[in-house]
């Protein structure tokens, strides 16, 4: 059994740097936006809506992830969903999230793109209340058009100061980073930071890995593990501190298991290793339990814990200012106990 207690792992500040907001619609929301929408979901429980997040992979998982969407209408719905989480990142030491939101989901079926971000932004300007820092990073679905991203990102560019940095995410089968190269390139020119999911276990993972560190040339990669088949870019994404935000419970649920030992071997590595939730209300579990299974699983050290929660202040896209005082922060919670 792991010494590390689950005090110990809330008590650290971190950064919570891969959070689909829209995995974040835990049954009771779900079920009170319908009824304030008028929607009709197909289910009155909270039970019932528990069994429809059931699935067996990736493809699975999106096929019941966007159709819940449809809960979501008015910029009330964003706010109030983006404050849920926050509120509940907070209770597991985050003081800084950066919120992936999805507008190509909500956009194509009829809500407007200044709808969502409205509703989002209000919740990221309360968030200081809460003791953390948010900020919105905007996904392209990479199974839709890459003109479609195109027009997605010319919709952002009136929100350009809301909005820090541009993800690629939803399946990627078939869907290369390739195919977004363009978009990527005039999403940087506009000033935003760069990620993108290299989703577990893919058909083309690790060309997929090449092609974001060397084409695209992204700062972080979401999940990522893959990596660890090809040597020559684990010490390329070491040399560059690449960041990895890993999620052990959403590999669980859409793999066979939560690719701990390829987690643990990269931060043990030295590679910029950091622990997310991805789509907490899907996958059964927000950074903290996400943190605690991978201790629990690869028997990480406290310093390995602290390690973590380091990589992800370091990764973050805040302002330096910001991250110094964390990480003094950090160093305080470590060494009181
Ligand atoms: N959208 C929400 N969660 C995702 C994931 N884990 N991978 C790809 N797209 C996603
Ligand atoms: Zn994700």
């Amino acid at each position: 059994m792991t010494s590390i207690d689950r005090e110990f792992i809330d008590s650290l500040p971190k950064a919570e740097l891969h959070l689909h907001i829209e995995g974040t619609l835990e049954p009771e929301l779900k079920l009170e936006l319908a009824r304030r929408n008028g929607v009709e979901i197909g289910q009155s429980t909270v039970e019932e809506v528990r069994a429809t997040y059931a699935f067996t992979d990736l493809t699975s998982f999106l096929s019941v992830y966007y159709p819940a969407m449809e809960v979501l209408v008015t910029e009330q719905d964003f706010h109030d969903l983006a404050i849920a989480y926050l509120r509940r990142a907070a209770a597991d030491g985050v003081v800084r999230a950066e919120i992936f939101f999805d507008p190509q989901a909500h956009t194509s079926r009829g809500v407007p793109f200044s709808t969502v971000i409205d509703g989002l932004w209000s919740a990221v300007q309360e968030a200081p209340a809460l003791g953390v820092d948010a900020a919105l990073i905007m996904c392209f679905l990479r199974d839709h058009s890459a003109d479609s991203a195109r027009e997605t990102l010319e919709a952002s560019l009136p929100y350009r100061d809301r909005i820090v940095g541009v993800g690629l995410d939803s399946d990627e089968r078939g869907n290369p980073p390739e195919k977004f190269a363009d978009v990527f390139a005039a999403a940087k020119e506009a000033g935003y930071r760069l990620t993108m999911h290299c989703d577990i276990d893919q058909e083309q993972s690790i060309a997929n890995i090449a092609t974001v560190l060397h084409s695209i040339g992204v700062e972080r990669i979401d999940h990522g593990t893959n990596i660890l088949e090809d040597p020559a870019l684990v010490a390329e994404a070491k040399q560059h501190g690449i960041g990895f935000t890993c999620c052990p419970l959403s590999n669980s649920f859409v793999t066979e298991e939560m690719k701990s030992r390829e987690i643990a071997t990269l931060l043990r590595d030295g590679l910029k290793v950091s622990i997310a939730s991805d789509d907490p209300a899907y996958f059964g579990g927000y950074v903290g339990d996400n943190i605690a299974a991978l201790a629990e699983a690869q028997q990480l050290s406290r310093d390995e814990v602290v390690q973590l929660a380091r990589n992800s202040l370091e990764i973050s896209w805040a302002d330096d200012t910001r991250i110094q005082e964390w990480l003094r922060r950090l160093e305080n919670a470590a060494s009181a106990r």
